[in-house]
């Protein structure tokens, strides 16, 4: 893990040190999609950018990542410098409610965690513009209503290539359970900083939160190619 300097720095840093494992499933997706030479690739609300770095890992592509907080995108732009991709990667502070790109400029659109904000109807149909013949949109969401999601996909304009779930307690035995074990070390470590504390307690309730349901925390990749 990087520094833990500044309580500010914390939750994303950790948070991602573990998220990082769940990249084993952004891979597979990507390996869904046909061989694309340098592809364009959109990863919509991109946060601190753990997928967005392994996009550009397995792929040779161009890719812009878009998020709403700054701060979030400021350390994906250290994480871009660091792993040497600036050449091929930058973000750019944008609402997923109002992406302004020409239409046709995209491969690929990738959105994970994301697209439950503009919600999954609305999203696959206002992004559609950006992807050019026969582009492809990946999506990462949660699991529930996954057989309605299946349903309204040709209605919005895309072909489902594949789709697949991850496993059940994905979340919670490769995300959520180490984050918890590591977050109480951190409260010895940081139990004079109240600010630290205070954000480790949110994560904590979150925690919580699946903890008493790590089943109902589950989530599905659908690989689209617009039609
Ligand atoms: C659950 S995180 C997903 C981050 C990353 N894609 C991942 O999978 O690790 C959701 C992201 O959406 C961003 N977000 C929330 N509202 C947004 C909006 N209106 N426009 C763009 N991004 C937004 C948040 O800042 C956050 O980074």
């Amino acid at each position: 893990m990087k520094s833990e300097s500044t309580s500010e720095d914390l939750p994303s840093e950790i948070k991602d040190h573990y998220r990082e494992r769940l990249n084993k499933y952004t891979r597979r997706a990507f390996q869904m999609i046909p061989k694309i030479e340098n592809p364009h690739i959109l990863d919509v609300g991109c946060g601190s950018g753990v997928p967005t770095i392994e996009l550009a890992k397995v792929s040779d592509g161009e890719i812009i990542g878009i998020d709403i907080n700054q701060s979030l995108l400021d350390k994906l732009n250290r994480r871009i410098e660091e792993e040497g991709f600036s050449d091929r990667v930058k973000t750019v502070k944008c609402s997923l409610f109002e992406i302004d790109f020409p239409d046709e400029g995209f491969d690929i659109i990738w959105a994970e965690g994301s697209i439950w904000i503009i919600g999954f109807e609305k999203g696959l149909k206002e992004w559609r513009r950006l992807l050019k013949p026969n582009g492809f949109l990946v999506v990462h969401d949660e699991i529930k209503t996954i057989s309605d999601k299946l349903e309204k996909i040709p209605s919005c304009g895309y072909k489902l290539i594949n789709h697949f779930s991850l496993p059940k307690d994905a979340w919670w035995t490769e995300y959520y359970r180490p984050l918890e074990i590591r977050i109480k070390g951190l409260y010895m470590k940081y139990r004079d900083n109240s600010e630290a504390l205070k954000i480790l307690k949110k994560h904590q309730d979150e925690i919580d939160l699946v903890k008493r349901n790590p089943k109902e925390h589950s989530s599905a990749f659908y690989i689209m190619q617009k039609s």
